[in-house]
C-alpha cells in the first residue's frame, strides 16, 4: 500500500570509527541504490543520557554528517536529515505517549539494562523511559518499512510494531468499516477475491505470516483498486481497521564483526578503534604497535593466527593467498609480525583514502554539509507531515 522506505538514524556521540563502517555505513551506501532512504542525527536520543553535557552533541552531529558523506552515503540519493530539525517527530511522539502502556515501556529490555550499564547517571527520568517511543515516532512518522540495525536494537522495532498495531487498532475505524471491506474484497475478482479470503482466514486464526506475505503481494499486484480500498484491504487483513501507521520491519545486518586493536569488537568504550578518518601516520602507528600472539616473543618463535588479533584484520582485509602466506608465515616463523602488519596497513589505508578525499570538502567548506542538511529536513519535513495529517485526523485534532 505504502511505497517500500528505508529509515534509520544514529545518535551523535562522537567520531565514528572503523566498527561504524563495516558494520552500518556500507550497508547504508548499499541501501540507498536500492530503496528511498532517510538517514537521521538521532540529537533527542543523544539528549536522554547525555542531558547534563549538552555541550557536545552539535559538534558531534556535524562531524558525524561528515563521517556519512565521507563514507560514500550520497545525499543526492539518500535523505540526510537532523531528528531536532524535524519537530513533528516530538509532535507524533507526544500522541503516541497519549496511548501507550507505561508497561510497555518499562518492559522494553534495553531500559534496565542501560539504566544498569549507566549506573553513574540518573537515568530515572522520562525522556529516557521514552526512549523507545521517540524511537517509534521516528520510524512510524515516515511509514518507514524497512529500518536497518543491530541486534541491540531490534526490541525497539518490536515496540514499534506494538504502538503501530495499537494505534491502527485504536484509531483506523471508520464506521462501517467492514462494509466497505467487504466490497472492496469484491472488486478484486472472483478468483482474487477468493484467495484474499482464505488467506485472510489462515492468517487471523493460523497467525500464519507467510499467508499475510502472500495476502500483501496480491493486494500489491492488483491493478484495479483505489488507494483507499487498498488501505482498507491491507487493514482488514489483520483486523478491522484502516492501516495510518505502518509496521515496520528491522533489517537486520549480517554482522560483519569489525575487530578492535586488541582482538575484542571494535568498541568506543574499550579504547580499541580506528577513526574512519584517522590520519595515516597514527593508523600506522596504531597497527604497528598491535598485540600479536604473546607466544611469539622472539622472531623465530613459531606462532598461532588464531591467537593474534592481526589475524581479524586479515580476515577483514585480505584475499585468500595473503591470508595463506599469513598462516604458513606465522605458524613457520618463516615471517616477522610487523612484515604481517604490512598488508593490513596497506589495506585500511587505501579503504580510508576515498574518505578522506570526500570529507576534504566538506572540511574546507562546512556550507556545503549545511545545506544538505537543510535540504534533507525540508524534504523529511514533507514527508513526516503527510503522516501528521493523518494522524492528527485520527486522534481528532484536526482543526479544519
Ligand atoms: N536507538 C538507535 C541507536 O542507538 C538510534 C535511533 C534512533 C534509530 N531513532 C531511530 C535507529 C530510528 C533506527 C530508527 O542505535
Ligand atoms: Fe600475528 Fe602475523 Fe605475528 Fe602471526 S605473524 S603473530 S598472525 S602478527
Amino acid at each position: 500500500m505504502y511505497a517500500e522506505r528505508v529509515l534509520s538514524g544514529m545518535r551523535p556521540t562522537g567520531r565514528l570509527h572503523l566498527g561504524h563502517y563495516h558494520g552500518v555505513l556500507k550497508n547504508w551506501v548499499k541501501l540507498q541504490n536500492e530503496y528511498p532512504c532517510l538517514f537521521f542525527v538521532a540529537d533527542w536520543h543523544a539528549l536522554t543520557t547525555a542531558y547534563d553535557e549538552p555541550g557536545t552533541i552539535e559538534n558531534n552531529a556535524w562531524e558525524m554528517v561528515i563521517d556519512w558523506l565521507a563514507a560514500g552515503v550520497d545525499p543526492s540519493q539518500a535523505t540526510l536529515f537532523i531528528q531536532s530539525r524535524v519537530p513533528e517527530h516530538a509532535e507524533l511522539h507526544l500522541l503516541l505517549s497519549m496511548m501507550t502502556p507505561l508497561g510497555w515501556l518499562e518492559r522494553v529490555p534495553t531500559y534496565k539494562d542501560q539504566q544498569e550499564k549507566l549506573e553513574h547517571k540518573d537515568l530515572s527520568t522520562y525522556g529516557f523511559l521514552g526512549y523507545p517511543l521517540l524511537q517509534s515516532a521516528d520510524i512510524l512518522i515516515y511509514r518507514a518499512n524497512r529500518v536497518p540495525v543491530g541486534e541491540d536494537q531490534v526490541p525497539h522495532i518490536e515496540f514499534s510494531r506494538e504502538i503501530a498495531r495499537r494505534f491502527n487498532h485504536l484509531y483506523g475505524r471508520e464506521a462501517d468499516f467492514e462494509e466497505k471491506a467487504r466490497t472492496a474484497v469484491k472488486k478484486l475478482g472472483a478468483k482474487r477475491a477468493k484467495l484474499y479470503e482464505e488467506l485472510r482466514t489462515h492468517f487471523q486464526q493460523e497467525g500464519d505470516h507467510t499467508a499475510l506475505e502472500r495476502a500483501h503481494a496480491l493486494l500489491e499486484e492488483a491493478q484495479n483498486l483505489s488507494m483507499g480500498d487498498r488501505e482498507r484491504l491491507f487493514g482488514f487483513l489483520e483486523g478491522s481497521s484502516k492501516m495510518i501507521l505502518v509496521e515496520p520491519d528491522a533489517l537486520l545486518t549480517e554482522a560483519a564483526k569489525m575487530p578492535g586493536l586488541d582482538g575484542q569488537k571494535m568498541s568506543k568504550s574499550y579504547n580499541n578503534t580506528i577513526a574512519l578518518r584517522e590520519s595515516a601516520d597514527s593508523v600506522t602507528k596504531k597497527i604497528r604497535t598491535m598485540q600479536t600472539d604473546p607466544a611469539r616473543v622472539r622472531r623465530t618463535d613459531p606462532g598461532d593466527p588464531e591467537r593474534c588479533p592481526v589475524w581479524q584484520f586479515h580476515l577483514v582485509y585480505s584475499d585468500e593467498s595473503t591470508k595463506q602466506w599469513v598462516q604458513q608465515g606465522c605458524r613457520s616463523a618463516g615471517i616477522g609480525c610487523i612484515e604481517c602488519k604490512h598488508p593490513v596497513i596497506d589495506a585500511v589505508l587505501k579503504e580510508q583514502e576515498p574518505m578522506h578525499e570526500r570529507a576534504q570538502a566538506y572540511i574546507d567548506d562546512p556550507a556545503l554539509v549545511r545545506n544538505i542538511i537543510a535540504d534533507g529536513c525540508e524534504r523529511a519535513r514533507k514527508l513526516a507531515n503527510e503522516t501528521m495529517r493523518d494522524v492528527r485526523e485520527a486522534v481528532g485534532l484536526n482543526y479544519t
